[in-house]
């Protein structure tokens, strides 16, 4: 007889079973981001269809115009989590502010912290797009957070992963330790385990990076970068340049194949682009756990301490010995 599909649902509650102390809450926060995954992938899959390409005409709190799908996509995770009764405020980089719910609305203890739509430059030429989420545990019972204790470290993440809009939707996520994969089943509006306990190559062959910023980056980023292009077959060079400009897509496939992503600092932005709350910090939680290793080039993500909800660090993450290698170019010891 075939082997029966193992659903999200039923993967949450045999992980649970390892959790006792996990309660049925965090199950169905994972399938309710499950369902975000469908409502966005639903619109994506008819975009050009639907009248919902374009920008709104807006600029963001970040000083980026906004995609429309953007604005979907935020409001998707609002609709989704504000009557859940599981979390007690949402995050997003399209709002300046953390949402406290409504004092009457249900709450739960969890704080949700996410980017709707990553990879917005993407969404009007049908390239990979994808959302990122990173949820925090919130302990002042009944009493509604302050922003300021959205600011924990990365290593305080109870779980955090990402759905990737690409050739199929997937949910990639740990919750503690290792990290799985799903893929969406459109048939069935199911998703299966299709990547389970994904472990990243110590070492790739592939690097993501804008080098349209080449002239901007320190010198040590540049000689790293320089390095990779060298022919050098003994040293496994030159490795293959894979830039999609959707950091979900690009990691994705590092994380599976190998490899690393760079959005380094710059002479003029040392602090780099990519948000660490609700980017660098979930990305690197699933990295780390399927073995690889997330840097700002002289720092490890996870241990940064927050001082702002839409602060930006630099983002080196990847394979654990391509990423050490960055480091010590950039720190100036190779
Ligand atoms: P977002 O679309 O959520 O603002 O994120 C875009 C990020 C990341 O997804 C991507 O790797 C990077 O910005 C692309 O930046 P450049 O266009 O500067 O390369
Ligand atoms: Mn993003
Ligand atoms: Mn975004
Ligand atoms: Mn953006």
């Amino acid at each position: 007889m075939a082997k029966f599909p193992v659903t999200l649902s039923r993967f949450i509650i045999e992980q649970q079973t390892a959790y006792p102390e996990a309660t049925g809450e965090f199950s169905v926060l994972l399938t309710q981001i499950g369902l975000v995954g469908k409502l966005i992938a639903h619109d994506l899959r008819r975009a050009g269809l639907i009248d919902v390409l374009g920008t709104t005409g807006e600029t963001n709190v970040q000083g980026e115009v906004v995609k429309r799908l953007d604005m979907i996509a935020n409001d998707t995770f609002l609709r989704v989590f504000e009557h859940s009764g599981l979390v007690c405020v949402l995050a997003s980089e399209e709002m300046e502010k953390p949402i406290q719910l409504p004092q009457h609305w249900p709450k739960g203890k969890y704080m949700l912290l996410f980017d709707p739509l990553d990879g917005s430059s993407n969404t009007d030429v049908n390239m990979p797009l994808g959302a990122i989420f990173s949820i925090l545990k919130h302990d002042g019972r009944g009493r509604l957070p302050a922003e300021a204790e959205l600011f924990r470290k990365g290593t305080e993440q109870v779980a955090a992963g990402y759905l990737l809009f690409g050739s199929s939707t997937m949910l990639v996520f740990s919750v503690g330790q290792r990290v799985h994969g799903f893929t969406l089943d459109p048939s069935i509006g199911e998703y299966l385990l299709s990547h389970e306990n994904i472990r990243i190559p110590k070492k790739g062959k592939v690097y993501a990076a804008n080098e349209g910023n080449y002239h901007r980056w320190l010198p040590g980023t540049q000689k790293y970068v320089d390095a990779l292009k060298v022919n050098d077959k003994a040293a496994g060079r030159p490795y293959s340049a894979r830039y999609s400009g959707c950091l979900v897509a690009d990691v994705h496939r590092i994380l599976l194949g190998g490899g690393i992503y760079l959005y380094p600092g710059e002479i003029d932005k040392p602090e780099g682009k990519l948000r660490l709350l609700y980017e660098a910090n979930p990305m690197a939680m699933v990295v780390e756990h399927a073995g690889g290793k997330a840097s700002t080039g002289t720092e490890r993500i996870l241990d940064l301490e927050p001082k702002a909800l839409h602060q930006r660090v630099p983002l080196i993450i990847g394979s654990a010995e391509d990423v050490e290698q960055a480091e010590a170019s950039i720190q100036g010891r190779a």
